[in-house]
């Protein structure tokens, strides 16, 4: 299974509202995989599938692992995923983000919440999560909305990034006017 191309900031997908799934087959299978595979060969904690041009409600998460240690995963699949209850103590954290490369910044969120999704069989189920788990599961919820972390982010520190962000929207931008009329690299087989 070959590792998918990661959409950047600036890539209009992005910013769209994903769709729900109707079940699991191969073809879900598959896309989950490769998400797997990329989210670990970027060293991530999270990837929605979003980020690789697919709009569909689907988010997978790793908040055990240990660096190179593939024994230590624990892979959680969120399918249309519904957050029913959060916290109201919120709490700061530095968050990143895979389609963001190299900008961080604080953001403020529920530091427990309450989900119901289906799980990698179309299983459903229901979850309390605090600390990092609930972070990022509210970072990746928010991908399915064309929500990023950077909208969350303080005045302040949204004006200090600025110049960062709309280098990597320009160099996006450039990308995909280099692939016009070409098939754009998602390397899925299917
Ligand atoms: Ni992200």
């Amino acid at each position: 299974m070959a590792q998918l191309k990661i959409l950047h900031y600036g890539h209009p997908l992005l910013r769209e509202k994903a769709f729900d799934l109707r079940g699991v087959g191969r073809r879900e299978r598959e896309l989950i995989s490769a998400m797997a595979e990329t989210m670990y060969a970027a060293n991530g904690i999270g990837l929605a599938a979003t980020q690789v041009g697919v709009l569909e409600r689907l988010f997978i998460v790793d908040v055990d692992q240990q660096p190179d240690d593939p024994a230590t995963r624990r892979l959680r699949v969120f399918i249309n995923p519904e957050i029913v209850w959060e916290s109201e103590e919120d709490g700061p954290f530095e968050e990143g983000c895979l389609s963001i490369p190299g900008i961080h910044g604080e953001i403020y969120r529920p530091t427990r919440i309450r989900i119901f999704a289906r799980d990698e069989n179309f299983e459903p189920f229901e979850m309390e999560a605090d600390e990092l788990l609930a972070r990022v599961i509210q970072h990746e919820n928010d991908h399915l909305n064309g929500i990023l972390f950077v909208d969350r982010l303080a005045l302040l520190k949204r004006s200090e990034i600025a110049g960062d962000l709309n280098r990597l929207k320009r160099a996006t931008l450039e990308e995909l006017a280099q692939l016009q009329g070409k098939e754009y690299p998602i390397a899925l087989g299917m």
